[in-house]
């Protein structure tokens, strides 16, 4: 099968000219000028943007949690991911508690099997050193291609690993060249919160932000980054949401340590005003870290523009409003925490970062897609466009106009965090590995085609070459 896109405004993270480019055999071959190659499909690209196809580091399919499970599996959310340009993500396989990492890791494939339309890797969160994973068990996961490490550091009798778990699990990642993610909240701080918040007969969404004050947040990742310093590992803060939180990492950065960070869509967006929406409607906006005041949105547009945040991803984690979230009517402690947002990242960034100035189209692609693929091990075969890249791309028509809304929205969820958004600009055509998932309105990929990629090592580059013989 070959393919070539003609005539296309091609915009990489350093790149932005009118060309074309065609892949055969799941690989991008040749980019030039009026090609003149025969392919067995071209596709008219005047006028269009063509990106790499995204890549979301920060995903939950098919994960059992707070008394629940996910809506979306590993088909669903496949298929909302495409319908938003996303064609690699990374999600987090769970150990669960007394369980070895590589049965928590035949658990995770399963989910998968039959099911992936786009390619995805996964995370190893790790909740127990002590009865289950072993320290030698860690350290073999990067030969499986599982490069990353992460570590809840609040969820209080769930996920939450003490101090001494993530230290060790730091001092692995040093050995092995693993990645280290941490979920940087106090979580003993929060739990004392959170009951005298019960206890006081507090019950409605709104203590969720409540009971999680940034300085929690902000406390956490300090932590993080100074016990990171100790071990001498890679560390990795996921959904930083607060001023707390954006500055240590600015501090670590500025000294050169080997800090990064990301923030998701959502913290961009959604104030914690959003939680006293009447009729329980706030707990559509129950997610960790909760929604923060307004002022936050503009320190976190100011560090992902001057890179002190290196990525935005979606932390997609969606529970039906009803019969899921309603689990909380009573008991705010009790709505499962997460949010969806898998299929509208580009859509809102490229609308209020890039079409209100707050990013160039090529730094929106290097948030988007490549700092996430070279931070997680799959630069250069994912997050750009390159002869010998994988043929992930994304036509993207700047001028069409969308809603966003759970009408239309392609997971299995029933609200839509950005309900009624009115954006200029949406995919027209997304490719995954030189195969059309998605054309106009229709899907077009079969479950079953998209592939687990055994990540490279962090630092390390992943040519198709070396991801071949892994
Ligand atoms: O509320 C959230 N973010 N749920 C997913 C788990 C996590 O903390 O990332
Ligand atoms: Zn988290
Ligand atoms: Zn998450």
């Amino acid at each position: 099968m070959s393919v070539l896109i003609k005539g296309g405004r091609v915009i990489t993270a350093a790149d932005d000219y009118v060309g074309d480019v065609y892949a055969e055999d799941e690989r991008i071959t040749l980019i030039g000028e009026s090609l003149d190659v025969q392919a067995d499909r071209v596709i008219d690209a005047a006028g269009k943007y063509v990106f790499p196809g995204l890549v979301d580091p920060h995903t939950h399919l098919d994960m059992p949690f707070g008394g629940t499970v996910t809506i979306d599996d590993f088909e669903s959310g496949h298929v909302s991911a495409a319908f938003g340009g996303t064609t690699t993500h990374v999600d987090f396989c769970i150990q669960p508690q007394g369980t070895s990492f590589g049965d928590a890791l035949e658990q995770w494939h399963a989910k998968r099997e039959g099911k992936a339309i786009i390619d995805n890797g996964f995370h190893m969160a790790v909740t127990d050193l002590r009865d289950g994973g072993s320290l030698e068990e860690l350290a073999s996961l990067p030969e499986q291609g599982v490069t990353s490490y992460k570590l809840f550091m609040a969820y209080k009798g769930a996920l939450m690993v003490d101090d001494e778990t993530l230290f060790r699990t730091m001092q692995v990642a040093a050995d092995t060249g693993a990645l280290v993610m941490v979920h940087a909240e106090n979580g003993d701080a929060i739990d004392v919160l959170v009951k005298e918040a019960l206890a006081a007969g507090h019950t409605e969404p709104k203590y969720h932000a409540l009971t999680r004050p940034p300085e929690t947040e902000g406390e956490a990742t300090n932590r993080a980054i100074q016990l990171a310093r100790v071990a001498g590992c890679n560390l990795y803060v996921v959904h930083v949401s607060c001023r707390e939180s954006v500055e240590p990492i600015a501090l670590a950065r500025e000294k050169g340590w080997d800090v990064w960070g990301e923030t998701c869509t959502q913290y961009l967006f959604v104030d914690c005003s959003y939680l006293e929406r009447p009729d329980f409607e706030g707990a559509k906006y129950v997610y960790t870290p909760p929604p923060r005041a307004k002022e936050n949105q503009e320190v976190l547009w100011g560090a992902v523009r001057g890179d002190v945040l290196s990525a935005i991803s979606t932390d997609h984690c969606a529970f039906l409003w009803n019969g899921q979230k309603t689990l909380g009517r009573d008991d705010f402690s009790k709505i499962p925490n997460g949010g969806p947002g898998i299929e509208n990242r580009l859509h809102m960034i490229h609308e209020f970062g890039v079409r209100a100035g707050r990013v160039s189209l090529n730094r929106m692609v290097e948030l988007l897609a490549t700092n996430p693929a070279k931070l997680f091990g799959l630069y250069p075969k994912k997050g750009t466009i390159a002869v010998g890249s994988d043929a992930d791309l994304v036509v993207f028509d700047p001028e069409r106009k969308v809603t966003l809304s759970a009408a239309t929205h392609h997971s299995k969820v029933d609200y839509n965090l950005f309900e009624g958004t009115e954006v200029t600009g949406t995919p027209e055509v997304v490719l995954r590995r030189g195969e059309i998932l998605m054309e106009g309105d229709e899907l077009v990929a079969k479950p079953g085609s998209g592939r687990f990629v055994r990540r490279a090592r962090f630092g390390e580059e992943l040519t198709s070459r070396a991801a071949a013989v892994m």
